[in-house]
């Protein structure tokens, strides 16, 4: 299992070229399972994540065509239906595909991707939607099956709780429904609206994304198109906390200005990190001024509120400033695994329920540490960057599923940093 060694205490300066999304890269590719027809996706991120949907779409006859960062998909009918378990359990994105499968030919049978890390999440909001459109379901031995009669029936479905896959395995089975589907309570990341806005060039009729009702007017066929993904604002999210914890100026690129505008707000109470949109947009530049005390309160939101997958980051970062801050997770319930690994860092950092207080360390130290999850991973790589000497950082495949490059980038920046393959 690779290693990362990151010997830290230096600021960072340079340019950081922004992956596409890999959130939004995900469903996007998915979402071929809809039509026969040639669907092609430019800004797609080399990530292991993307690596095993492009594995389990190909056991379902998908043929793939990859070239660096762009993918043609071609998804000719298969000869089985089903999503094995050794596909789908590394990924629980992997689920997306039971919504396209069932659109297009009434049936499929698709392993329960299982708890995980990071809490139990589970697939009853995608199940009870898929139902409310005319899928009957069984789950047996791990797998679910479902299946209609013909198409889906549209249907109006008020999702009882904020889900992005939901929404989006919904959104996805919508298009090929008969009739109109309203979906209440969607999400409103912007990942949702990258996704919607490739189903509209594939020939799809969607109003509402970006907003809580999503309204899809049925149509029979979807057809070819090229898409290219959004920027990743994760990915940019957790530069911009690299450079908050570091100090340095670091201009990111290949950004928009919704990813800009989004950073620009959630970030905002960091006093002493100046963000600002520069090339139209396509910018942003970030930099740490002197350091001053802060005390934040932070909880996790769905979108436009402080992103979840953002959190573990941000604790990090604030680990060497002056000031007690809260940081309090309200999407999943079990996202604190870093916080172990920090304090054996030497950080000051106390967890109650889902509230974490963070005060000032007097000294961060290297040390050996663990990754547990994605983005567990790239927190501890902030607090490698910050502390006085070697941190080791095991099992980084986690890294590997979210991050593209990001020894190159964070390196090109001045950073001490080196993958140590076994
Ligand atoms: C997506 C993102 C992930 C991000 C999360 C929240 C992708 C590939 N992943 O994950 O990076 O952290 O959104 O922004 O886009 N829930 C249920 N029942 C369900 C579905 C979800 O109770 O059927 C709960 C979950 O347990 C969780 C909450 O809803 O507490 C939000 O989860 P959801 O938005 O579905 O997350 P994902 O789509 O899995």
């Amino acid at each position: 299992m690779d290693k990362i060694e990151i010997t830290g205490g230096k600021s960072l300066h340079g340019k950081i070229k922004i992956s596409g999304s890999k959130n939004s890269a995900l469903p996007i590719l998915a979402a071929s399972l809809l039509t026969q027809d040639k669907i092609s996706v430019s800004n797609v991120p080399n990530l292991s994540d993307i690596f095993s949907m492009l594995k389990l779409l190909e056991s379902l006859n998908v043929k793939i065509d990859k070239k660096k960062n762009r993918i043609d998909l071609i998804s000719s009918t298969p000869r089985s239906l089903l999503a094995h378990y050794n596909l789908v359990r590394k990924m629980r994105a992997s689920f997306l595909i039971l919504g396209p499968l069932l659109a297009r030919y009434g049936e499929a049978k698709v392993s329960l991707p299982g708890g995980c890390a990071i809490g139990n999440r589970p697939v009853n909001l995608h199940l009870e939607g898929l139902g409310r459109m005319g899928v009957t379901f069984k789950i047996e031995n791990g797998y679910v099956t479902g299946s209609i009669k013909g198409r889906l029936k549209g249907a109006k479905i008020n999702l009882n709780q904020i889900s992005v896959g939901a929404t989006e395995n919904l959104l996805m089975a919508a298009t090929l429904a008969e009739g109109t589907t309203i979906i209440n309570n969607a999400a409103k990341e912007p990942e949702i609206s990258d996704l919607s806005k490739l189903l509209i060039k594939m020939g799809a009729n969607i109003e509402g994304f970006g907003t809580k009702k999503i309204v899809i007017n049925g149509v029979e066929k979807l057809k070819s198109c090229s898409y290219k993904i959004m920027p990743d604002r994760i990915e940019s999210g957790t530069y911009a906390l690299c450079v908050f914890g570091c100090g340095g100026t670091v201009k990111l690129e290949n950004v928009n200005n919704e990813v800009c505008n989004h950073l620009i707000k959630v970030l905002k109470q960091l006093k002493s990190l100046q963000l600002k949109k520069i090339d139209n947009g396509t910018g942003l530049l970030i930099k740490k001024k002197k350091n001053i005390e802060i005390s934040l309160i932070v909880r996790t939101k769905e979108y436009p509120g402080f992103p979840t997958d953002l959190q573990a980051q941000l604790t990090s970062s604030l680990l060497k400033t002056k000031g007690r801050s809260e940081i309090v997770e309200n999407i999943f319930e079990n996202r604190f695994m870093h916080i172990g690994e920090l304090i054996r860092m030497g950080a000051n950092l106390k967890q109650n329920g889902s509230k974490v207080i963070v005060k000032n360390c007097k000294k961060l130290k290297g040390a050996e540490v663990m990754a547990t999850d994605l983005r567990a991973s790239s927190c501890l790589v902030i607090a490698a960057l910050m502390a006085h000497g070697k941190t080791t950082i095991n099992r980084v495949y986690h890294l590997d599923r979210g991050y593209e490059n990001l020894e190159k980038k964070l390196k090109l920046c001045g950073a001490q940093i080196k993958r140590v393959r076994s």
